[in-house]
C-alpha cells in the first residue's frame, strides 16, 4: 500500500497524514475547511477538491473526521467517497463513531468490492505527532494484516477486536473510562484543594500512588496551570459518551458511572467549554469549590 487518500486534517489527522509523507507514502489530503491542507501540501501531499477526488485509484482511504454526521456526508455526499472508490481499495475509519453507522459503512464498501476496516484510535495529539497511537481494529484479519505497514507508521500497536465494529465498540468501552478517569482527577483535586493542600503535592502523590493514571500523566499538569488548549476537545468527549449511552441502551448494560460522567461534560459544554481540551471539565468543579485548583480564589 503506498498510494493513500487522508481525509479530515483536524488535531488528529494533521499530524498522522504528516508521519504518513514523511515515510514516503504518496497522500493526497482532503480537508472541509481546504486551508488546512496546505501545511501537508508544502510537506509533499497532493489537494484533493472533495472526498471523491481524495478516494480514486488509492490503494488505501483513511478518514479521520468529527462524529457520525460528518462521516456520512464524507461517505454519501455528492462528493462522497462511494462514488469513486475502487475495487480492492481498503477505507480505514479512525474516527470514533457509532458501530451501528461502522457496520452500515463496511456493507456498502463491501458492495463496491472494497475493503473496510474500523481503527479507532487512544493516544491524543501527543501520540497522532509521535506516530505512536495505538489502533483497535474491527475487520477480517487478512485485511489487518495487509494494512499492518500503515498502522505501524502511524502508530505503536494494532489490537484486532473482531469483526466490523469491534474496533468501535472497544473505543466507546475505553473513552468511557477515559471520561471517568478524567472526573476522577478532577474530583480528587477539588477535594485536596478546598482543604489547602498544594496541587503540586497532590499530583505528585497520586502519579506514585494508586490512584495514578493516564488521566493524571496527560492532564495534572495542564489543570493546575488552567492550559486548557485542546488535544482532544470537551465537545467530542462527550460525543464519545453519548454514543457510547446510546450502546448501553441497546445491549442493556446498566452503566450509571457513565452516564454521570456524561451528565457532567454536559454541563462542561453548557457552562461553555465544548472547544477546550476535556481537562477544562474541572472548571465546573472550581466554580463548585470557589477557587482553582492552584489555590486562587475565582474571579
Ligand atoms: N483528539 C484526540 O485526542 C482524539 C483521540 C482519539 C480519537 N479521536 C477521534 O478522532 C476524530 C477526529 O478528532 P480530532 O480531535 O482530530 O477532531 P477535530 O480537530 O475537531 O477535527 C475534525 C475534522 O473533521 C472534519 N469534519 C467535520 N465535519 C465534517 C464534514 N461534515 N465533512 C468533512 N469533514 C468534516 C473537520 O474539518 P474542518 O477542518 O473543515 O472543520 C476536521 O478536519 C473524532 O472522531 C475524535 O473523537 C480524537
Amino acid at each position: 500500500m503506498k498510494k493513500i487518500g487522508f481525509i479530515g486534517l483536524g488535531t488528529m489527522g494533521a499530524p498522522m497524514a504528516s508521519n504518513l509523507l514523511k515515510q514516503g507514502y504518496e497522500v493526497t489530503v482532503y480537508n472541509r475547511t481546504a486551508s488546512k491542507s496546505e501545511p501537508l501540501v508544502r510537506e509533499g501531499a497532493s489537494q484533493a477538491a472533495t472526498p471523491a477526488e481524495a478516494a480514486a485509484g488509492q490503494d488505501a482511504v483513511i478518514t479521520m473526521v468529527s462524529n457520525d454526521d460528518s462521516i456520512r456526508e464524507v461517505f454519501y455526499g455528492e462528493d462522497g467517497i462511494l462514488k469513486t472508490l475502487a475495487q480492492g481499495t481498503t477505507v480505514i475509519d479512525s474516527s470514533t463513531i457509532s458501530p451501528g453507522l461502522v457496520k452500515e459503512l463496511a456493507a456498502e464498501v463491501h458492495k463496491l468490492g472494497a475493503n473496510f476496516l474500523d481503527a479507532p484510535v487512544t493516544g491524543s495529539k501527543p501520540a497522532a505527532i509521535d506516530g505512536t497511537l495505538v489502533f483497535m481494529v474491527g475487520g477480517e484479519a487478512s485485511v489487518v494484516e495487509a494494512a499492518s505497514g500503515l498502522f505501524d507508521t502511524l502508530g505503536k500497536k494494532v489490537i484486532h477486536m473482531g469483526p466490523s465494529g469491534s474496533g468501535s465498540v472497544a473505543k466507546l468501552a475505553h473513552n468511557t473510562m477515559v471520561g471517568i478517569n478524567n472526573l476522577a482527577l478532577a474530583e480528587g483535586f477539588a477535594i485536596a484543594a478546598k482543604s489547602g493542600i498544594p496541587a503540586d503535592s497532590f499530583l505528585e502523590l497520586v502519579q506514585l500512588g494508586s490512584a495514578g493514571s493516564k488521566a493524571a500523566d496527560l492532564k495534572g499538569r495542564k489543570i493546575i496551570d488552567h492550559d486548557f488548549s485542546n488535544q482532544f476537545s470537551l465537545a467530542l468527549m462527550l460525543k464519545d459518551l453519548k454514543l457510547a449511552s446510546s450502546l448501553t441502551d441497546a445491549t442493556g448494560v446498566p452503566s450509571p458511572m457513565l452516564n454521570l460522567a456524561k451528565s457532567l461534560f454536559q454541563a462542561g459544554q453548557t457552562q461553555g467549554f465544548g472547544d477546550e481540551d476535556l481537562s477544562a471539565v474541572v472548571k465546573c468543579y472550581e466554580a463548585w469549590i470557589g477557587q482553582t485548583i492552584g489555590g486562587k480564589p475565582l474571579q
